[in-house]
């Protein structure tokens, strides 16, 4: 998920403007953390640019598109009535990539969407449409645990390599929109990056 996070900055950007991205997290990174401790989860809230990479790699990706569940009584949902045992589907993916939740343009990575004039995160309530983890009594145990892993993974390798393409000349797109459904995720096609020592 890390890496295909980090190559979701190519798309819809050109390597100017990516270089440029990778720049401005690096300085988040090396200013909050610096180059010679391992970033702690304390650090957490004052990466706001890195907070709203996360988020935004969790909302562009939809790893898990959709969820399934099921009625277990006859019941009523937005002005549809549903029998017991009725499936229902709940489209994670379409909800993420869907202007009137998200307005600047949903199927291209940009994290900016999270981040005010000030380049702090935006409230809560200007996040909360991203539901990658599903939301209710169901949601996803493993929420806290998997958000700070990806911190700490993203944040090491981003303050220990920088990651290019391995062919410019033909650089991998991603489009979500190309992927592949597997039985419950989202399948990356095989790409190759470069990690360069920083
Ligand atoms: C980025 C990583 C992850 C994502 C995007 C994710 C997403 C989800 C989603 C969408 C659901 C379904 C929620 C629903 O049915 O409404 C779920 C359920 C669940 N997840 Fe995760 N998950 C992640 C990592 C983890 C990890 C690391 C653990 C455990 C250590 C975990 C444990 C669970 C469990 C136990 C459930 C079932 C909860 C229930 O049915 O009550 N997940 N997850």
């Amino acid at each position: 998920m890390t890496c295909l996070g980090m190559s979701c900055l190519g798309d819809d950007l050109s390597w100017d403007e990516l270089s440029w991205d990778e720049l401005s997290r690096n300085q988040e990174i090396d200013h909050v953390i610096g180059k010679e401790q391992l970033p702690e989860l304390s650090d957490r809230e004052k990466m706001p640019y890195m907070e709203a990479t996360i988020l935004e790699t969790l909302r562009y990706m939809s790893m898990i598109p959709t969820i399934l569940h099921k009625t277990t009584c006859d019941t009523n949902i937005a002005g549809c009535d549903l029998p017991k045992n009725t499936q229902v589907w709940m489209n994670l993916y379409g909800m993420h990539h869907d202007k009137r939740y998200f307005k600047h343009n949903p199927d291209s990575f940009d994290p900016s969407r999270f981040l005010d004039s000030d380049g702090h995160l935006v409230p809560h309530e200007e996040r909360k449409a991203v539901l990658a983890f599903g939301a209710g009594r169901r949601v996803c145990m493993g929420e806290v645990l998997a958000k700070t892993r990806v911190f700490l993974l993203f944040t090491q390798l981003l303050q220990n390599f920088y990651f290019e393409q391995a062919d410019p000349e033909n650089p991998v797109l991603f489009d979500m929109r190309k992927f592949i459904a597997g039985p419950d995720t989202l399948i990356a096609p095989k790409f190759k990056i470069v990690a360069k020592p920083r």
